[in-house]
């Protein structure tokens, strides 16, 4: 049924419904009893067995069936099975017939097996894998068990494999077991084929241990994936050849030393993605192409590890997983975390009763992935507590594959607050969502004999996650510390479409499931149609394999650190430019120089420090690392790594003097002001205190005059927050006016004063704001804000700064400052400074639930022209953060999909004097102090400038101060 399987999750295709829950059970909890309405879906379809097929063993294979089935062949029961995520064969020799057969299976949404699959998803039944069929001889290779052992050196090799032969016929066979092993090329590693006899007796079998010194063979490991091929071959006693099994092998080794995991001698760095299975049209039916797809993007932005967070995946993950370089922990399909609700969480963990079932997921798991080099860690599953059952998986696992490690967080999670407790079962600590302080405490911990890794941290729902940047630099400060899983690759939203077709993704509560965990099931590094969101792209740059220090810039001395654990950078290119005002002055290409894993060296970049420098310019060196030649996960050109340094240039802004600007004239009418100049008209609202309209050479610059605003649409990581933010009256900030004053200071400077309170209802605290307006004879309009808390404010606020409305058709946007990407405080390593310029849609982040996006920081300017080349220019003093949207803060706010938002006829800018940072609040630690926006006394300043076509560019008009 390959191919044909996709769908046949029956919620998906509109058979019973989608529900999510994250923690609890949606049924009474009885063990081992479900309820007894238990949606059902049946399947049935004929199969064809060829003539050729007689005298061969056959089995149906089904590779993941949600959550317990039985199965008809031709009318007869053939078997029942359960574990949702795992593999289930069923010999239907006797069954089945030459010509047409019918298959029909019968598969039930509850089973008892659902109280072991209580994991963070969907919940959704039906036939979601590969069924197929498989003919063998009767005399075959029931199982194999590759493993490779390497010196202590990590150098020369033996090649062990177990080999287990079943004869199903009814006579005694001998025969013989032919291995070759093959490089890469297909070229033979060892001269002669390995062969071994064997008899085995009437429906008997029989195991062959085979070893194979391989000398200096290339080693697998994530940053070098090579793979060699074995060929299995069955002969019979006169040589013919009855089957050859092809594997795959990567010489590797894995263990535990001096208080590291090491692979291959290395005690590397996990950089690393829990990964569900989701696909936003097909549910847990995922495509080989989707799967293709999510190993590609991790690859290309410098992941190396997935947890298969929270069951074994799709048996053809872990195919492209050995081929493309992925470290995999494999998860067995084990979660109870119901139980917790309950205050019982070892009830069944801890009942020999339910031990057979914990054990047979841990041993079907194995049993199926043992032979992927990619496999370093078995792990028991998550969140069910720890008991007397996990230490009997860990059993069966260590007895089946003695060669990987143990994870399981359960047990960390029971003993960390004690140290003189050591793991029964573990190898390596593991926590979820550890702050960067206790990982700081941990990683200084000495003599401990087992590593710490997070198999969960930074929490990516929605807008995030922050402080990325912190965590990587403990992990890299500390060796105990290998690094961890980010929580998680991909949003599970289903894709719907409203009535009148408006596209969106669906969560939790949205097919009426209740009770639901609602968006909490969007919690990706990637959008539900898999795009890449800005936290991926900055996790990319926090995990790049090449850091570069600054030596002397002024020479283009730097110092390139090699932070790969095992290849050099020679497949990198190395080239650089000198950047200012968006122009490329000088660059080139560099011969990369050979530096080894872990090692550096500084180069000399051959720039020229500018000649003649353009006043209050600011020079970039950008270096760029990228692919020399394809790969099989992205194309030659490809940037792995950058940096970029600002060069220590002199270049003092120009100067405009006051004197020589034209007049401006200020004249009082009724409750307006109005302020004259030569090309413009500005009209001050004294009982509102705001600029009313601002014409300049006939065009209207504003729809809505700057104002202070303190509130932004809460992000998914603000939940918390945003509760305490809206208690205190955040979102409802009243403006009141105490005076508006004006002052002609010379003949060509108007200055506007105003002061106001700030403050919500309810309360008796507020923030005391001065604006004082300097409106120049050339345009230039000089915001300065002076606020002041009063009385007892919020712990933090969620912004501060201004925020107005533009007409819709100046909706073309340029900037200098990071970009191109959307950035807060607390991440924005990913975006370089430059000059960038985009369309005001193509700012906007569409969060699944929408939110706070799109912010622009660091930003030295930013302006925003309508078609005629006319604009207005916001430059910051020195800096600010803006975004611009065509929805207003309170738009965003109150929906909560995308298709609730509809597009405004006017542009809302903020320009911030700062934002509150990400963090990951939503399911772990919020900011870092230095990224938490604290209630202070602020005092900022920014300059508004309108333009026109064929005046002085943005760009020459942002430089200027004004002085005098
Ligand atoms: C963890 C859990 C995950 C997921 C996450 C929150 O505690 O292991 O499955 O629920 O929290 O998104
Ligand atoms: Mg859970």
């Amino acid at each position: 049924m390959h191919g044909d399987v996709y769908g046949l999750m029956f919620m998906m295709a509109g058979y019973g419904r989608p529900h999510y829950t994250n923690v609890i059970y949606p049924f009474p909890v009885d063990p081992p009893r479900v309820p007894s309405e238990n949606p059902t879906g049946c399947y049935r379809r004929d199969f064809y067995i060829p003539e050729s097929w007689q005298g061969y063993q056959i089995a149906l294979r089904f590779e993941g069936v949600d959550s317990a089935f039985h199965v008809w062949v031709n009318g007869n029961e053939v078997g029942y099975s359960q574990g949702s995520r795992l593999p289930t064969e069923f010999d239907i020799t006797r069954w089945v017939r030459v010509g047409m057969n019918t298959l029909a299976v019968r598969v039930y949404q509850w089973s008892d097996g659902s109280y072991l699959e209580d994991q963070d998803m969907w919940w959704l039944s039906g036939i979601f894998r590969d069924v197929y069929l498989l003919a063998r001889p009767k005399v075959h290779l029931f199982d194999y068990f590759v493993h490779t052992q390497l010196d202590e050196k990590y150098k020369d090799a033996v090649l062990h494999i177990k080999a287990v032969l079943n004869n199903a016929s009814q006579q005694e066979v001998s025969g013989e077991l032919e291995v070759k092993l093959l490089d890469a090329h297909g070229c033979p590693v060892i001269e002669n084929p390995f062969k071994e006899e064997f008899s085995i007796s009437a429906n008997g079998q029989t195991t062959l241990g085979i070893e194979i010194p391989v000398s200096n063979p290339e080693k697998w490991s994530a940053e070098s994936p090579y793979l060699y091929k074995l060929l299995l071959a069955v002969k019979d006693a006169d040589g013919r050849i009855l089957e050859v099994i092809p594997s795959r092998v990567g010489f590797r080794s894995i263990e535990l030393k001096d208080g590291n995991f090491l692979v291959n001698g290395v005690a590397i760095k996990l950089k690393g993605v829990n990964r569900h299975e989701h696909h936003p049209d097909l549910g847990r039916a995922v495509p080989l192409g989707a799967m293709v797809q999510d190993v590609i993007l991790m690859k290309r932005h410098n992941i190396n590890a997935v947890r298969t967070s929270h069951y074994p995946d799709d048996p053809r993950f872990y195919d492209l997983c050995d081929e493309y370089g992925l470290y995999v922990i494999d998860e067995a399909d084990l979660e109870c975390h119901g139980f917790a609700v309950l205050k019982d969480w070892e009830r069944l963990s801890d009942d020999p009763e339910w031990e057979e079932a914990y054990v047979d997921r841990m041993e079907r798991m194995v049993q199926r992935d043992k032979n992927h080099p990619c496999v370093i860690m078995w792990s028991l599953g998550n969140e069910s507590g720890f008991g007397r059952n996990h230490e009997a998986m860990a059993r069966k696992a260590r007895e089946i594959d003695p060669t990987r490690l143990i994870h399981y967080e359960g047990e960390t999670r029971l003993i960390f607050d004690n140290e003189e407790v050591e793991p029964r079962v573990a190898d390596v600590y593991s926590t979820m969502y550890t702050s960067v302080d206790k990982m700081i405490e941990l990683g200084q911990k000495t003599g401990m004999k087992r590593p710490h890794i997070l198999c969960e941290y930074a929490h990516a729902m929605g807008n995030g996650p922050g402080n990325l940047k912190e965590y990587w630099e403990v992990f890299y400060t500390y060796k105990r510390l290998q690094g961890g899983c980010v929580w998680e690759w991909l949003d599970h939203g289903i894709r719907r479409r409203t009535a009148d077709g408006k596209e969106y993704f669906a969560y939790g509560g949205d097919f009426g499931d209740q009770p639901n965990d609602g968006n909490f099931v969007i919690d990706g590094l990637l959008f539900p149609d898999r795009t890449p969101s800005p936290g991926l792209i900055e996790y990319k740059k926090v995990l790049e394999p090449v850091k570069v220090e600054a030596v002397d810039l002024k020479v283009g001395k730097v110092r390139i650190i090699n932070r790969y654990d095992f290849i050099s950078l020679d497949h990198l290119a190395l080239s650089w430019n000198v950047v200012a005002d968006g122009q490329v002055l000088q660059g080139g290409q560099l011969d990369m120089p050979h530096i080894k894993a872990g090692e550096s060296r500084i180069v000399t970049i051959p720039m020229q420090m500018p000649q003649t420098v353009k006043p209050g310019t600011d020079y970039w060196l950008n270096l760029h690392f990228t692919l020399a030649s394809d790969t099989p996960w992205a194309e030659r050109g490809y940037e792995v790594a950058w940096a970029q340094f600002k060069l220590p240039v002199e270049s003092p802004a120009p100067k405009v003097h006051v004197a020589s600007m034209p007049p401006v004239s200020c004249e009082q009418q009724g409750n307006k002001l109005l302020i004259l100049g030569a090309d413009f008209e500005l009209v001050f609202d004294r009982v509102r205190g705001v600029i009313q309209s601002w014409i300049y050479q006939g065009m209207d610059m504003l729809v809505k005059g700057p104002r202070m605003n303190f509130w932004r649409a809460p992000t998914d990581n603000d939940v918390h927050e945003a509760v305490m933010w809206r208690k205190a009256g955040l979102d409802r900030m009243q403006h009141r006016i105490d005076s508006v004053e004006f002052k002609a200071c010379d003949k060509n400077v108007v200055q506007v004063k105003v002061t106001s309170r700030i403050a919500p209802p309810v309360y008796d605290w507020g923030i005391l704001c001065e604006y004082i307006y300097n409106i120049y004879g050339s345009g230039d309009v000089v915001v300065e804000v002076h606020g002041v808390p009063q009385g007892k404010l919020p712990d933090t606020l969620p912004r501060i700064g201004l925020q107005m409305a533009l007409p819709a058709c100046m909706d073309a946007v340029s900037w200098y400052g990071r970009g191109p990407g959307e950035s807060y405080c607390d991440s924005k390593e990913a975006n370089r400074f430059g000059v960038y310029s985009r369309k005001v849609d193509d700012l906007y982040t569409p969060y699944v639930r929408p939110q706070e996006n799109g912010n622009r920081t660091d930003v030295r300017w930013v302006s925003f022209t309508n078609s005629r080349g006319m604009g207005l220019l916001a430059v910051g003093m020195p800096q600010m953060e803006f975004s611009a949207h065509w929805f207003t803060t309170q738009d965003l706010d109150a929906a909560s999909h995308t298709y609730e938002l509809t597009r405004r006829d006017f542009i809302t800018v903020n320009l911030d004097y700062r934002q509150h940072g990400l963090g990951s609040a939503s399911c772990g630690p919020g900011q870092l102090p230095q990224y938490r926006l604290l209630p202070h006394e602020f005092n900022f300043s920014l300059r508004l400038r309108p333009f026109s076509k064929d005046a002085i560019s943005p760009v020459e008009l942002a430089k200027q101060v004004i002085e005098g």
